[in-house]
């Protein structure tokens, strides 16, 4: 296996980089051709594969590409997600090279989407492939890689719904996140949930001369700021009435457990160029970034920003704003409560209206079960150590839906590296960690089929 694997490394790269090339914006609809091209190729790859019953399975959105192997109705199947989708790739002016036009340099491919989550979505196709021409695979595979995962699947949320039986199977496998280091190799254990809302604050209703009126009727831009930086408290928590009302507190040994996983502070600040950190009181950075719930602002914008200076009070200001959630809060009590109190603390002065965007549940996949220890028995059969369980401040929302609608856990095999800038310039992929994660998937197929005896 390990030999059809490096005979075929140049095409399996070569192959990667072809996908990358075409930009699968789901966000922009200036991109829906090369959306819709994106899942053909996932399509045709499938097939060549050796996959059965491939498909384009259309939504009210992009399509789900689905495909299946079927090899014997009494072992286990495995179902694998991955999206095609990608983030914008702006501002192309901080990219050493088009985010298109990916270039594989010090051992990493370069291009919008190489990590996520193009690159680790295609080393399930790889490794399936492996699998089919060695003749060594051990489960029932089904695929289903979906092309509005940066969107917030929506669609592919009824998908799942309206196809129970479809996707009958005894395991979601999925590789679109992270692990803490190409020598600490870690299994993601726990997800965010994410509430997501844009706000309009209307001060008069027209622009105005900053001169002839300022001072005398609110600006817009800043009540929106003073609403904002009434959000969070001195000890840097979140001002929102019963915010943290089902927060889940982790004990004082679950929180010894995960101060066990390699992090150094100093690294960390180097890297981001940080003069300090900055979170909560009481919690550490890794803690912050993952076990408590946050709110951010993504975007500011109103008034005048073009060259020069223009004297204006704007009519408007917007901002659109991300919460991160954890067990037990849900994205729909959050956002509710973000409604009640944002609109409750404007002034009389300026008009609220809160808009809520996508949103999805927190996760927490148990440690215990049979894929789990299947995984964690391949990643330590190609790294040499054992993964650490860690719980990973990202949000994949369709991973909640995966259990609360087809009652199956996640398995979340991801090998990236933060440092990969995922929806940032200059996303990468380390060639190191795409090969071993063609490697290290079918090993999970062996053992969960081994073990699920
Ligand atoms: N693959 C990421 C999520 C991720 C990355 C989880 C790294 C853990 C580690 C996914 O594509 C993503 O970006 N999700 C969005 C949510 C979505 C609704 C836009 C996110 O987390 O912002
Ligand atoms: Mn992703
Ligand atoms: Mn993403």
């Amino acid at each position: 296996m390990n030999n059809y694997i490096s005979e075929n490394k140049d095409r399996f790269l070569s192959e990667l980089l072809d996908m990358l090339r075409i930009p699968s914006v789901s966000a922009d609809p200036k991109f829906k051709e090369d959306v819709l091209r994106t899942a053909e190729f996932v399509k045709q790859r499938l097939i060549e594969a050796g996959a059965d019953n491939v498909e384009l399975c259309e939504t009210a959105g992009y399509p789900i590409v689905y495909g299946e192997k079927i090899i014997d109705p009494n072992l286990p199947t495995v179902i694998v997600y991955g999206h095609y989708d990608v983030q914008p790739a702006d501002p192309y002016e901080l990219w050493n090279s088009p985010p298109f036009e990916p270039v594989i340099k010090d051992g990493n491919i370069y291009a919008r989407g190489a990590c996520d989550d193009k690159g680790q979505m295609y080393m399930h196709v790889k490794a399936f492939e492996t699998m089919m021409r060695t003749n060594t695979l051990t489960c029932n595979v089904k695929f289903m890689i979906e092309g509005e995962e940066e969107v917030g699947s929506s669609n592919l949320g009824t998908f799942v719904k309206e196809n129970k039986e479809k996707l009958k199977g005894d395991v979601i496998l999925i590789s679109d996140t992270g692990m803490l280091g190409n020598d600490t190799p870690s299994i993601t254990a726990g997800l965010r949930g994410l509430s997501y809302v844009e706000v309009e604050v209307t001060g008069p209703n027209r622009d105005l001369h900053s001169g002839l009126y300022g001072g005398a009727v609110a600006n817009p831009i800043n009540i929106l700021c003073q609403m904002i930086a009434s959000l969070h408290d001195e000890n840097n928590r979140i001002t929102i009435p019963g915010f943290y009302d089902n927060v889940e507190e982790l004990s004082a040994e679950e929180r010894a457990e995960m101060a066990r996983a390699p992090f150094s502070l100093d690294k960390y600040k180097k890297a981001l160029d940080l003069g300090d950190v900055h979170g909560e009181a009481g919690y550490v950075t890794m803690e912050r970034n993952s076990i408590r719930p946050t709110l951010d602002v993504n975007g500011i914008w109103g008034g005048y920003t073009g060259e020069g200076a223009k004297t204006v009070i704007a009519s408007k200001a917007f901002a659109k704003i991300s919460m991160r959630l954890v067990p037990n809060q849900t994205s729909e009590e959050i956002t509710e409560k973000f409604q009640k109190h944002f609109e409750s603390i404007a002034p009389a002065s300026v008009k609220v209206l809160v808009k809520p965007h996508h949103g999805g549940e927190p996760v927490v996949t148990p440690t215990d079960s049979v894929a789990y220890k299947a995984a964690s028995k391949a990643y330590e059969e190609t790294f040499g150590v054992k993964p650490i369980p860690v719980r990973s401040g990202g949000s994949i929302p369709i991973v909640a839906m995966f259990k609360s609608e087809l009652g199956l856990d996640s398995v979340l095999m991801g090998f990236g590296l933060d440092s990969d800038a995922i929806h940032s310039p200059n996303e990468h992929f380390g060639v190191f960690n795409y090969m071993k994660g063609i490697e290290t998937i079918p090993m999970f197929y062996k053992h969960y089929a081994e073990m699920s005896k």
